[in-house]
């Protein structure tokens, strides 16, 4: 299985248009040393052919011009891209949607009930891009099992309805729904080997932490460094938690979550804000993390199981 990385970053990406934050400043005026990012996604393959897109990033566009394997093949309108799987319906996960409404042909779209109601709903996308491409949906199981996608057959899925949050805009923002926000095991058939992917994890629970021990790989939430990162930036009155992100730093925090697993296990950052200071290469936070042999995503960063 292939995995890249598409974007790395939170919602408004690294740097943020509006941000002035030592991070944001700093990469802007290269007296840090840290990478530019898009905004959270990943591509999965086992052929290196046709792709499974998780989540559609505003950034989208970006994304492709700079990874070939998306880029159209042989014929006058085509895509590497067979499947989009949602994750959940957040801003930052959706926008692309509309970046690919040219397609000849209607998106194969996978997600929960949840999702698909938001986006049908609150943030009608999907009803906007029925005057275009349109979409085929899928209905996303939660079901133990798991789930096969046509014209990916290396591949086999299973999703876990895990604690985050739905998007600032949904019905159900403080009424969560199971569904809302899914982690995915993504297992290669042929090797065995499997990710666990969840850009979004505000509480590992029990059923996650199996998944978690269970996978080669995770690739997990990274979007805070502490709880009050937000609140003491100012630029928020929301703590990581409260907005359905488990920070690395303290007590119960992803580290700590991330050390229980098994030795061999690859342990990857993803969904990094643009506030979190391992985004700054030569800190102290990121040293920490190199100790605990965990891994900060990039964009671009692949990842071969
Ligand atoms: C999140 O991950 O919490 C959201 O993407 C925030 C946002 O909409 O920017
Ligand atoms: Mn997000
Ligand atoms: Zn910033």
């Amino acid at each position: 299985m292939k995995v890249r990385v598409l974007g790395s970053a939170a919602g408004g990406g690294f740097p943020q248009w509006n941000c002035n934050c030592d991070n944001c400043r700093g990469v802007r005026a290269g007296t840090i040393r840290a990478r530019a990012r898009t905004q959270s996604s990943i591509a999965v393959s086992s052929d290196g052919k046709s792709w499974v897109l998780f989540n559609a990033s505003p950034d989208i566009l970006q994304q492709i011009r700079e990874f070939p394997a998306l880029q159209p093949g042989d014929k006058l309108r085509t895509t590497g891209i067979a499947a989009i799987v949602l994750i959940d319906a957040q801003v930052d996960h959706t926008t692309g949607l509309f970046m690919l409404r040219e397609h000849n042909r209607p998106l194969q779209l996978w997600c929960t009930e949840p999702v698909f109601q938001d986006l049908t709903t609150a943030n009608p996308v999907l009803k906007v891009l029925g005057h275009f491409a349109g979409v085929q949906r899928h209905a996303l199981p939660l079901s133990e099992g798991g789930f096969s996608i046509p014209g990916i057959e290396g591949l086999h899925f299973e999703a876990r309805s895990l604690s985050s949050k739905a998007p600032p805009y949904s019905p159900h923002r403080d009424d969560p729904q199971p569904g809302d926000n899914i982690g995915m095991t993504i297992t290669d058939r042929r090797s065995g080997a499997s990710l666990f992917y969840a850009p979004g994890l505000g509480a590992i629970e029990p059923g996650v932490r199996e998944a978690m021990m269970a996978a080669q790989c995770v690739l997990v939430d990274g979007t805070c460094w502490t709880d009050d990162e937000l609140v003491r930036l100012g630029v928020s009155h929301k703590r990581a938690r409260d907005i359905g992100h488990l920070p690395q730093s303290g007590a119960g925090g992803m580290i700590e979550q991330l050390n229980a697993l098994p030795a061999r296990t690859r342990r990857v950052l993803i969904h990094i804000n643009n506030t979190n200071p391992i985004l700054n290469e030569d800190g102290p936070e990121h040293r920490e993390l190199a100790r605990h042999r965990i891994e900060v995503s990039y964009d671009g960063m692949e990842i071969e199981l």
